[in-house]
């Protein structure tokens, strides 16, 4: 008798423990599924953020040279990623060297862009390819809070804007909208900044 009472204890009591390792796993399952779920939204914001801005910006070029692109990117930028930041979502960018201070990282998105910036430099001396998208993320599970942020790299296209020799109406343009101005002096392939994502439940 006193056997059995013991075994139907100890059964109960692996039973228990069982379904509580069997909950906490679903959880964490669960919690890691809508990770990376947000992860992937979050990549589609920041194409849909890059593709809107380029289009702007060649439109702008095309029509009325590197200035009015200069024009349209200080008009249009923040609208644009105003208009995409829906649904708990906030996009935009950010660089060490900016342009305009509002898109100024803070100390997460600094510590990522000096990673990215590393990783992109090693890979460079390296003769290496890193795998892309360029991108890192962090997820708070007390808040849900959500942060993600892809890296952005100087591409031909950019070197007018953004590269070491700027003709002198472009840079004209450039100081005009932005007196501070931090983004010159990038070279191909460099780390120009980041779009960087927030998602906030
Ligand atoms: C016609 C000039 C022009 C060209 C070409 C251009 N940009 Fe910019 N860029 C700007 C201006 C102006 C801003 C500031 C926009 C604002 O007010 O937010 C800017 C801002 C940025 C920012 C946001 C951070 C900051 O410095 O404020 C990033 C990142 C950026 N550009 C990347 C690029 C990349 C990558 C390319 C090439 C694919 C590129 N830009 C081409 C003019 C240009």
């Amino acid at each position: 008798m006193k056997n059995s009472v013991m075994l139907v204890a100890i059964s109960l009591l692996a039973s228990s423990a069982h379904s509580l390792a069997d909950t906490v796993t679903a959880n964490e399952q669960q919690s890691e599924n809508s990770v990376q779920e947000k992860v992937k939204e979050a990549r589609l914001h920041a194409k849909a953020l890059g593709g809107a801005l380029k289009s702007r910006l060649q439109q702008a070029i095309q029509s009325g040279g590197l200035e009015a692109g200069v024009n349209e990117c200080q008009i249009a930028a923040a609208p644009i990623a105003l208009a995409l930041s829906q649904n708990g979502w906030e996009v935009g960018r950010t660089a060490l060297k900016v342009r305009n201070p509002n898109n100024a990282a803070d100390r997460w998105e600094r510590e990522q862009l000096a990673w990215f910036s590393q990783l992109l430099t090693k890979a460079k001396q390296d003769n290496l390819t890193p795998k892309r998208p360029i991108e890192t993320y962090q997820y708070d599970s007390e808040s849900g809070e959500f942060r993600y942020m892809m890296a952005i790299e100087q591409g031909q296209v950019c070197m007018a804007c953004h590269g070491a020799n700027l003709a002198p109406s472009v840079k004209h343009a450039i100081l005009e909208h932005y007196p501070n101005d931090q983004a010159t002096g990038f070279e191909l392939g460099d780390l120009r900044g980041a779009f960087t994502i927030t998602y906030t439940p």
